[in-house]
């Protein structure tokens, strides 16, 4: 047994501060001062306390009865720990008999459980005893507060109030009439004398299934028993705050000062509560809240986050992963996904692999990657035609991990593209039951985590959400839904709490498994601690087009940028570089990789359809061209839009740098088309002068590889371009200035890409 003697705060002078000191200190720290006088105040404190604690004339004791350490658990110990408070847990691994907790965490179990504790403290009239829920209760001030009001209180016992009359809402006409809004006894917290409460808890025998909140809501309805047991309830939430129904009163404040924690306001009744309950259906209320109170993080800094952190390098050996790759839909740039796995900066051989494809279409890109996959610890692949479910093969990543006595499991669907090579090192040390890391489609509100429930249970905006996404705000929440990419500590798939993805089987799967690691108890982290990556955006992705990727531009620049953007490409926005001339006034840059040249050209000749070289060009809006060429237009591709957003975005920036002072934004085009010049069609063009205030000109082959000969030959400036190169594009002006031709092809086959802007 423990010494319930031992600890403990209480009413103490008031020149003797609370100790709290080593929270304050923390808080400083975070605030960004340092201070040796902080170690010479922590001795003087100390001392004080010392001195204090032989003046303590009431003890408190927290009592709550919980049968598993839960994440509610170790946060409301955490918060006790913070605050002050001592202890005591009662039915801990021990079975539950206290029948279906679902709404309330009740049951007459728990007055059976504490009737036997306190047997040993029946005639204590000075030890306090405060007894609480623990899994959806933070303590919020600290306890040297909490005895204060109670005793300013004058009640033997004081029971929390709340909106509702539960579970027997006819007895709501027996209640004593009261201003203010919560006027029921909830028996979620409650604190009275050691003596008075052992006097309550005996009046009459209670059965563990029986409802713990009818047997003390009936003796408060009695006069004479409220009296002689002196009961009062909390109308006004010095103490206690029952957050169910009254959510839109309680608010979270940051104090006025320099470290700027968060504290907890009654904006009914102007107090400051020092325990929260989110009884009822206030859980996930309570949960966001709890982001920002008890010290978990300040104005501006996250606490909590550097909290039960470890280093991988300060271990005997790397923990090891199981990683479960999900492709259950069509996704864009699927071997960039792959790429990144394999860049992951963590020793292959502390993972194991399991890949559910459920497209046949990927399937190459899988066999692709497990080229590179040998020195991974294992491999398992459940391919497209092995028909299992997405339920069940999100099962069976998890049975693999069970069976390879994985530490870690970390689930990520085909759009979660992990950038950060150091992901997998960066969540495991934040050390959380379940954390996703968060993941945002750029530029988007989307992302894979709600901040907040709908009453149905659906995404609801959370006040912070904002603020999170663009990580003004930057942290761990607890929210009530994550998705896409999550990562699990064994420990917690081991004791069940963790629920199967087997029993589902329905539309929705990750809203129903959310719901029920909510229903369970299992805290859904999000970080935005640290960068990881970003989510790709299947929506328009079309497979049954060629080169799909080229397409998604708009849905997935990044991505497209990764792809398709030359490298150097970025160097020549910058006022600095200098873009080079071969002739006067063509500019000559690299802008658009290789894969870029050959999918363009793929798509082309998918496509098929070359003009015929004529005059008559029903495509175009006068229906004659003077100077024809052999060419597909982006517009029959269905390219027209993507190529608008291009110039836009990419060539508008260079024109503006070169062609100094003209402006025109957007850049507008009617003239975009791929060229095929060769010795048996059309190997050349003659001179002319483009219809365009600017023409660029993009070689999508080299010569001396894919052909000989061509190039372009500006006539008046007398200078020929022959040595063109992939990927880079020609930028001159179009009319007046620079007449020219296309030089003859020899032979092969030269591709070039042509827009004239603004004409
Ligand atoms: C608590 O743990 C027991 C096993 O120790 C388990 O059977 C039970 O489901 C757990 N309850 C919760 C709420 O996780
Ligand atoms: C991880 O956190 C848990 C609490 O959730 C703690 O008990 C454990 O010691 C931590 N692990 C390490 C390696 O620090
Ligand atoms: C071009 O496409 C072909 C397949 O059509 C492929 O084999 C080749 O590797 C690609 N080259 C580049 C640079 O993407
Ligand atoms: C054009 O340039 C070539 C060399 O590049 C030179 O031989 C020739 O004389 C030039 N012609 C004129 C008209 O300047």
């Amino acid at each position: 047994m423990v010494d319930l003697g031992a600890v403990l705060i209480s009413q103490q002078p008031a020149f003797c501060p609370h100790f709290r000191w080593g929270y304050k200190e923390r808080l400083f720290r975070a605030s960004g001062r340092r201070m040796r006088l902080l170690h010479v105040l922590a001795f003087v404190l100390l001392i004080g306390i010392a001195v204090c604690k032989n003046e303590s004339k009431n003890k408190l004791v927290v009592v709550t009865v919980a049968s598993n350490a839960t994440d509610g658990y170790l946060r409301f110990l955490r918060s006790a720990n913070l605050y002050g408070y001592s202890v005591e847990v009662l039915g801990m691994g021990q079975p539950w008999l206290g029948g279906d907790v679902k709404r309330y965490a009740g049951g007459g179990y728990k007055i059976n459980l504490l009737k036997k504790y306190m047997e040993n403290h029946k005639d204590d009239s000075k030890t306090i005893y405060l007894f609480t829920d623990s899994y959806d209760v933070i303590f919020t001030a600290s306890a040297k507060t909490l005895v204060k009001k109670y005793l300013e209180m004058k009640a033997r016992v004081v029971f929390t109030a709340e909106r509702f009359c539960w579970p027997d809402s006819s007895l709501s006409n027996s209640y004593p009439p009261v201003m203010g809004s919560s006027k029921y006894l909830n028996s979620g917290g409650f604190i009275g004398t050691g003596q008075s409460i052992y006097e309550m808890l005996t009046v009459r025998d209670i059965a563990d299934t029986d409802d713990d909140q009818l047997y003390y809501t009936q003796l408060y309805l009695d006069p004479d028993m409220r009296n002689d047991l002196g009961i009062k309830l909390d109308y006004e939430n010095q103490i206690f705050q029952a957050l169910f129904g009254s959510e839109a009163d309680v608010k979270i404040r940051a104090r006025e000062d320099e470290v700027k924690e968060f504290y907890l306001f009654n904006a009914e009744h102007n107090t400051e509560p020092c325990v929260l309950h989110g009884n009822g259906l206030a859980k996930d209320t309570l949960n966001s809240m709890a982001n920002y109170l008890a010290g978990s993080r300040t104005k501006t800094d996250c606490l909590i986050c550097s909290e039960n952190n470890f280093k991988i390098a300060d271990l005997p050996t790397p923990p090891t992963l199981q990683l479960g790759i999900f492709i259950e839909r069509p996704t864009p740039f699927l071997p960039e996904f792959f790429a990144r796995i394999l860049a992951q900066d963590y020793p292959k051989e502390h993972i194991h692999l399991f890949i559910h494809n459920r497209e046949a279409y990927h399937k190459q890109h899988v066999a692709d990657f497990l080229e590179h996959t040998s020195s991974y610890a294992s491999i398992t692949v459940k391919g497209h035609d092995s028909a299992i479910s997405e339920a069940e093969a999100r099962s069976l990543g998890i049975s693999e991990c069970l069976s390879h006595a994985c530490d870690y499991y970390l689930s990520v669907d085909s759009e979660a593209t992990l950038t950060q090579p150091m992901a997998i090192t960066l969540l495991m040390e934040l050390n959380r039951t379940l954390l996703a890391p968060m993941m945002v489609r750029p530029g988007k509100m989307w992302s894979n985590f709600w901040g907040a429930l709908s009453d149905e249970g659906f995404y609801s905006r959370s006040e912070d959400y904002g603020e999170i996404l663009d990580n003004s705000k930057r942290g761990i929440w607890n929210v009530p839904y994550v998705s896409t990419i999550y990562m699990i500590r064994s420990d917690v798939l081991k004791s069940g709490q963790v629920p199967s993805f087997e029993v589902q089987g329905i539309a929705d799967l990750d809203v129903v498994w959310a719901k029920s690691l909510r229903d369970k108890g299992t805290f859904m982290y999000v970080s935005n601690v640290h960068h990881y990556g970003h989510l790709v955006n299947p929506d328009s992705y079309d497979t049954s087009l060629i080169r799909p990727e080229y397409y998604q531009l708009a849905d997935n620049r990044l991505e497209w940028e990764y792809r398709y953007i030359h490298e150097d490409f970025e160097a020549m926005k910058d006022p600095d570089t200098v873009i080079q001339q071969p002739c006067p006034d063509v500019y000559w840059f690299p802008l658009v990789t290789p894969a870029f040249c050959n999918d363009t050209i793929a798509i082309m000749e998918h496509f098929g359809q070359w003009s015929n070289g004529a005059n008559n060009d029903k495509r175009l809006p006068g229906g004659y061209e003077n100077v024809p060429t052999r060419d597909i237009h982006m517009k029959q591709v269905g390219l027209e839009r993507q190529w608008m957003l291009f110039l836009k975005d990419y060539i508008r920036l260079i024109q503006e740098k070169v062609f100094t002072g003209y402006f025109h934004n957007p850049p507008v085009s009617l003239m975009n088309f791929v060229v095929r010049y060769r010795p048996d069609e059309q190997p050349a063009l003659r001179p002319h002068h483009d219809a365009s205030t600017y023409t660029i000109n993009i070689a999508l082959n080299n010569p001396h590889v894919d052909y000989e000969g061509g190039g372009c030959r500006f006539v008046r400036q007398n200078c020929s371009i022959t040595n063109t190169r992939a990927g880079w594009t020609l930028m001159h002006p179009g009319r007046l200035t620079h007449f020219h031709e296309g030089l003859p092809v020899t032979s092969g086959t030269r591709y070039i890409m042509i827009s004239f802007v603004d004409p």
